[in-house]
């Protein structure tokens, strides 16, 4: 069974061809709009509707073309139907069910940060249900314990900025362009290590809740005044990441401590930063539990994700609209799902 999946929630074009019967993705590309929102400082939802319509049509053909297989062979779309932008999600949404229309076989509107959770199950070490998830991304931070597929309660999360937010925001602070987080991560492996002294917000609150718009405030407060330069900028990128490193790899041990569960996911854009990888690591060795990351390159945004989470649902029984009437989420909590 080949499925298409397709992600436009946000600044990246994600299109990608998983084969269901074998259990394997056969290919995926992903554009990133990085570069056409930098100039703005953040994502123009306008632009980048309109760039979601120009880039979707050759990355799908592209993709057809790489792995020889042909758009009749496709037996499901799969798409984002949320949450994010509403103009964004509307090109997937509108895309997929006018291919599915044609081809004649179901459109599937998959929940993002579902296909960011199943996304592990993409690796070559897949983890078994159930496990904690700690979704890191640009718009999320959360805990979720995921019993399977439909299945997902949720432990905490940020009462504020989201752990990539709160990078982008710090990253802007420092001068480092948008987004910031790849570019804060390179810096701080420069700084040294408690050069600054930055809060670890909510650490030793007992629960699962997060909130980092206070770090970001406290970044503010010490490149006040100062314009950024060389060993500076890396000693607070440092100080910066690693208080929010600490705070997350605390409320994982919890998370592990309350649910006892031992296989922890990490999902989202977040987890590709080697730091937080690391700790998490060490963490997991001295606390008896598993740790399993995407493949860094599966870790943001793309449609292969979307794609297993269509093949996942469809394997569960779950028909895709028999009409091609359709809408899109911009706001869709993820315990809403069944
Ligand atoms: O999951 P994602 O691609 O998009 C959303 O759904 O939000 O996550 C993007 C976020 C951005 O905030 C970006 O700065 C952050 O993930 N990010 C990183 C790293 N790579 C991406 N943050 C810290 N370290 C990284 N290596
Ligand atoms: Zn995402």
């Amino acid at each position: 069974m080949l499925i298409l999946g397709i992600e436009t929630s946000c600044d990246e074009t994600g299109v990608a061809l998983y084969d269901a019967a074998a259990g394997r993705l056969l290919a995926h590309v992903v554009h990133s709009q990085v570069d056409m929102h930098e100039a703005y400082g953040g994502v123009v939802p306008e632009l980048a509707s309109r760039d979601h319509v120009r880039r979707l049509v050759p990355l799908a053909r592209g993709l057809f073309e790489r792995t020889g297989r042909k758009v009749g062979e496709l037996q499901a779309v799969a798409y984002t139907e949320g949450p994010g932008l509403a103009g964004a999600l509307l090109v997937g949404a509108s895309f997929a069910h006018a291919l599915a229309a044609a081809l004649g076989v179901p459109a599937l509107g998959i929940h993002h940060l579902e296909g960011h959770l199943l996304s592990p199950l993409l690796s070559a070490r897949p983890p078994q249900f159930p496990f904690v998830a700690l979704l890191v991304s640009g718009g999320h931070t959360q805990l979720m314990r995921v019993e399977g597929v439909g299945r997902y309660e949720l432990l905490g999360e940020t009462q504020d900025d989201a752990a990539g937010e709160a990078f982008d925001k710090t990253a802007h602070l420092l001068g480092l362009g948008y987004p910031g987080g790849p570019a804060l991560s390179k810096l701080a492996e420069h700084g040294h290590a408690g050069r600054y002294k930055l809060p670890r917000p909510m650490i030793a609150s007992g629960d699962l809740e997060f909130s980092f718009s206070g770090l970001k405030t406290a970044v503010m407060l010490l490149v006040r005044g100062s314009v950024p330069h060389g060993q500076f900028t890396a000693d607070v990128a440092r100080a910066f990441q690693d208080a929010i490193v600490e705070v997350l790899v605390a409320k994982c041990a919890l998370a592990m401590e309350q649910t006892g569960l031992t296989r922890l996911v990490v999902a989202g854009g977040v987890g590709a930063n080697k730091q937080l990888r690391a700790a998490l690591d060490a963490n997991a060795r001295v606390r008896g539990y598993d740790v399993v990351y995407p493949e860094p390159e599966l870790c943001t945004d793309n449609g292969a994700m979307i794609a297993l989470a269509a093949a996942l649902r469809l394997r569960r029984g779950a028909a895709g609209g028999g009409t091609h009437a359709f809408t899109v989420r911009p706001r869709w909590a993820l315990e809403a799902l069944r």
